[in-house]
């Protein structure tokens, strides 16, 4: 297995490693390693059944069902990520890490992109959400941390995606403003524009101010961010308790495809 990194602190191409296959523990170990170290992982020239993207998901846990209940594939555990000229609108055209207002929210996606745009575009930006606490200042860090916020799932999807809600409305939890990665030790900005709603404790004034700071402070440092240019048949798996990511709808009317499998945390954030 050969790792070549996208920028020098977050993503990296994986060469040499068939998916359809299954592989030994020590390719596993491999495999998780560089999923901590780079955060996102790009396979390309994969061809994968089904069967073989939710098998390699699996090797990391319990496969995520999505609470919008996609009925686009017929399996829950896989969320068709489909856009058409017809589309009001593609999944994640923001910056959010994937179903914060999950009480265990993913702890990685992937990705399996099967089509791309004709003329190009529909690539993914990621952020490290690392860096992203790095930088702040030591006073801010302090500020922010032992703060909890509201991560509701109705802010996208009735708010941007008009999804009529399963019986007892979408999921909505607390988790910490900065958490601790549970494998790595590392601390985490753990507030994204997608899903979370406010900052218990403070005013509202207050809460909108800062997560409007934080969102800015994201959203303009390129340096936080690595950018996938999708090939058809590239997977890419995302550490989704360390980063946000953003897929870009540059190509009306052109179409891309793809079909995510997630993984379950074991832990909470925290
Ligand atoms: C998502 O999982 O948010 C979709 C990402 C993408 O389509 O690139």
């Amino acid at each position: 297995m050969e790792i070549r990194s996208l920028t020098p602190h977050i993503g990296a191409e994986i060469i040499g490693v068939d998916l359809s296959q299954s592989f030994s523990n020590e390719e596993f170990a491999d495999i998780h390693q560089a999923h901590l170290d780079w955060k996102v992982l790009v396979f390309r020239d994969q061809t994968l059944s089904r069967e073989d993207h939710k098998a390699f998901g699996r090797r990391f846990g319990k496969l995520h069902v999505h609470p919008m209940n996609y009925k686009g594939t017929g399996d829950p555990e896989i969320l068709q990520v489909k856009t058409t000229a017809k589309s009001a609108y593609t999944a994640g055209n923001g910056w959010h890490t994937d179903v914060t207002c999950d009480e265990y929210p993913p702890m990685g996606s992937m990705l399996y992109i099967t089509e791309t745009p004709a003329s190009g575009g529909g690539d993914t930006l990621y952020a490290d959400m690392y860096l992203a606490y790095d930088l702040l200042s030591d006073p801010m860090k302090e500020m922010l941390e032992g703060l909890v916020a509201v991560h509701d799932g109705a802010i996208p999807y009735i708010g941007a995606y008009k999804s009529a809600p399963p019986e007892g409305g979408y999921p909505r939890h607390e988790h910490p403003v900065i958490t601790t990665h549970p494998e790595t030790g590392k601390k985490v900005l753990y507030v994204n524009p997608g899903f979370t709603s406010h900052i218990k404790g403070l005013t509202g004034a207050e809460s909108r101010a800062i997560l409007d700071m934080l969102y800015k402070h994201v959203a303009q440092t390129p340096r936080l961010t690595c950018r996938v240019i999708w090939e058809p048949n590239t997977l890419t798996f995302w550490d989704n308790r360390c980063t946000q990511h953003h897929a870009v709808w540059d190509y009306h009317p052109d179409s891309r495809y793809g079909e995510r499998v997630s993984i379950v945390a074991h832990e909470r954030p925290a």
